[in-house]
């Protein structure tokens, strides 16, 4: 992370008819960025995305990839760029392989060798032979990932990558572009609608809604990546209160469904779990919660939050 300006969004607008999708939004993603762009349905995440990859007309604004303008100099901008917008289509009576062939022929300069090496990255060299017809959603999605990595992207866009997946799936998918942005050198730009999602993976966050930037900033300054949120169930939960109350590593406690919710500092749940029950109190469950992008709004809006 060198503080080079990897992507650079400027006064981006589109509107349909009458309606503002895109209202004027700038922001800059960094080199080694896993950049979060986080906002509700609808807010206007994949218009945005479509504009920065010159696959849609802004009515106003630039992007710039790598230094090269997206409208004037479409080429050398997309060089060094991979993508999945929506869901990745393949044909489903090809094999895996076969269908990243298909896309391999088309940059000449390829070797054979690369369509192995991506179908490594993304673990699917098990299923490679296999029709894409027989594949999971999360493999699916997996392809879509080898296809974007085929010609060395040093940027990759993934709009809504663990959309569908089931928890099982949304976690290998992340864990898998954690990985690749380690050790590939990738820097990636990632759409969701799941705040988790952008705690779990990204360093930076963006958050859009109805078209317009209302929060930016470093995951840990503005999700406050300091502290978790646990909710302990508990039929003793009077004694429980009194026992945290004045524990240094707890920030807060309230109650909540049949036990607490209970703010603390990161990793010392486990701690605070056997403070409970050396104390001897009853704790059934004791559950990281995540927190909704809806609360998370709220709590932005009454911090009266804004973006300039
Ligand atoms: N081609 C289009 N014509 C008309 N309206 C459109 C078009 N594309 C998008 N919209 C509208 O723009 C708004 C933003 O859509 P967009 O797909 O960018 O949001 P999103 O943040 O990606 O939402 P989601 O989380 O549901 O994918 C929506 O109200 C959508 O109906
Ligand atoms: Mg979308």
């Amino acid at each position: 992370m060198n503080g080079e300006h990897v992507i650079e969004v400027k006064s981006l607008r589109k509107s349909f008819g009458p309606t503002k999708v895109v209202d004027g939004i700038g922001f800059n993603v960094e080199k080694g960025d896993v950049f979060g762009f986080l906002g509700p349905n609808g807010a206007g995440k994949t218009t945005t995305m479509r504009m920065m990859l010159g696959l849609v007309y802004p009515d106003e604004g630039s992007v710039t990839i790598n230094g090269y303008n997206i409208a004037k100099d479409f080429l050398n901008a997309i060089r060094g760029v991979g993508a999945i917008v929506e869901t990745p289509r393949f044909y489903p009576y090809l094999t895996g392989r076969q269908n990243l062939l298909q896309i391999a022929n088309l940059h000449p300069r390829l070797p054979g060798s690369r369509i192995d090496e991506v179908l490594d990255m993304v673990g699917l060299t098990g299923r490679a032979a296999n029709r894409v017809g027989t594949y999971s959603l999360g493999m699916k999605q997996r392809l879509g990932i080898a296809r974007a990595l085929l010609n060395h992207p040093s940027v990759v866009f993934l709009d809504e990558p663990t959309n569908g997946l089931d928890p099982q799936g949304m976690k290998e998918i992340r864990e898998m572009i954690s990985q690749l942005a380690l050790e590939q050198d990738i820097t990636f730009f990632i759409s969701t609608h799941l705040l988790h999602e952008v705690e779990q993976i990204c360093n930076k966050v963006t958050i859009l809604n109805k078209g317009r930037l209302i929060a930016r900033g470093t995951v840990k300054e503005l999700l406050g990546k300091d502290n978790e949120l646990v909710e302990i169930s508990t039929p003793d939960a009077g004694k429980a209160l009194e026992i945290l109350t004045g524990i240094g590593y707890v920030k807060s406690v309230k109650p909540g469904l049949g036990g607490l919710e209970v703010e603390l500092e990161r990793g010392r749940s486990a701690e605070l779990n056997g403070l409970l029950v050396s104390h001897s109190v009853m704790v059934n469950y004791l559950v990281p919660k995540n927190q909704s992008l809806e609360q998370f709004f709220i709590e932005l809006t009454e911090g009266g939050h804004q973006v300039a």
